[in-house]
């Protein structure tokens, strides 16, 4: 199978419209986590073209770094602590436009000046965020959030 992505220019809800199947695609066939969140973090970062997408999963006290595209990254967050351990304590999605804005911030590249961190709740308990970063002010909105969280349930955690 060709593992090509379709990548659409035009409108944020268009490109999600075009990447959204095709991420289904490719994590339907595949039972693997870590395989799925490679290929997800892989196809964000291909279509959207972000500094950083991917994933810190829960382990104990702490998020610690899985797959992701981009720089180099902090591997270990604690919870409450930064976008994602806020993310994680609140069990719900922050949108941060400024970084430089939200207290706490965890600069892992001076890049990074927006962010949106999306918890992944299975069974009621977040097991992981979805973070990603962009070099851009103020790139993250509703639309990210709907589209970001629906992906997220593609994968069986
Ligand atoms: N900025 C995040 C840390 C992770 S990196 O951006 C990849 C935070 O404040 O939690």
């Amino acid at each position: 199978m060709a593992e090509d992505l379709l990548i659409r220019k035009g409108s944020k809800q268009l490109q999600y419209e075009t990447l959204y199947p095709q991420v289904e695609a490719l994590v339907s066939v595949e039972t693997d986590r870590v395989a799925n969140m490679a290929n997800m973090a892989a196809a964000l970062k291909e279509q959207f073209q972000w500094l950083w997408v991917g994933f810190y999963l829960v382990k104990e006290d702490e998020l610690v770094l899985g797959p992701f595209q981009g720089p180099v990254a902090c591997t270990r967050i604690k919870k409450g602590r930064g976008v994602c351990g806020t993310s994680w304590a609140k069990a719900e999605t922050l949108i941060v436009p400024d970084v430089e804005k939200f207290p706490g911030h965890i600069a892992c590249s001076s890049l990074s000046a927006s962010e949106i961190v999306i918890p992944i709740i299975k069974e009621g308990t977040v097991v992981g965020v979805l973070d990603v970063d962009s070099v851009l002010p103020d790139q993250f909105d509703e639309t990210d959030k709907i589209w970001l969280e629906k992906m997220l349930r593609f994968i069986q955690w």
